[in-house]
């Protein structure tokens, strides 16, 4: 049988053993919508090597900053970014949740003060990281469906 693999790409970045149902919500977060200007490979439902299945992105000419790490550790804890330079993997790291998040979710509550005319950042404590559980260190609330509330 023929053996189907996606593009490799030479340089770039992969986002691998990202959760299963979790790559659409990554590539919101690394922006890509839909009007890409390089390749873009999106793999869902993979067997995962390590346990049972993965979603999986792969972006050319690409690297990631903090910020946009810091959020795909909040929807997909166990996912690993690699560097592909030269089409090899030249560096790789685990994602890590942060103890205290700042400044990269909203508050799902309107009337706390991070929500007001001259906002306070954001800020929230981790309070579990699997599930993983916000709470607002200013209204105190848990933050149900933060993934939708990504900034
Ligand atoms: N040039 C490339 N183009 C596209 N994808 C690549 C390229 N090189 C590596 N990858 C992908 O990057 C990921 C990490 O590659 P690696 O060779 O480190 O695999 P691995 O040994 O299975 O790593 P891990 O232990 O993290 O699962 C894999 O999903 C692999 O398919
Ligand atoms: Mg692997
Ligand atoms: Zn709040």
């Amino acid at each position: 049988m023929k053996d189907f693999r996606v593009t490799p790409i030479r340089n770039g970045t992969v986002i691998d053993h990202i959760d299963c149902g979790q790559a659409l919500k990554v590539l919101r977060i690394i922006g890509v919508t839909g009007d890409v200007a390089s390749t873009v490979s999106v793999l869902m439902h993979v067997p995962s090597r390590r346990d049972g299945w993965k979603d999986v992105v792969k972006v050319e000419d690409r690297e990631l900053d903090p910020r946009e790490v810091d959020k795909i550790s909040l929807i997909a804890p166990k996912a690993t970014i690699n560097i592909i330079r030269d089409f090899n993997v030249s560096e790789k790291y685990n994602v890590q949740m942060p103890d205290v998040v700042r400044g990269i979710v909203k508050c799902g509550n309107p009337n706390c003060i991070t929500n007001k005319s001259e906002p306070v950042e954001p800020q929230f404590v981790v309070e579990s990281k699997d599930p993983v559980v916000l709470r607002c260190h200013y209204c105190e609330r848990i933050q149900e469906d933060f993934a939708d509330r990504l900034v």
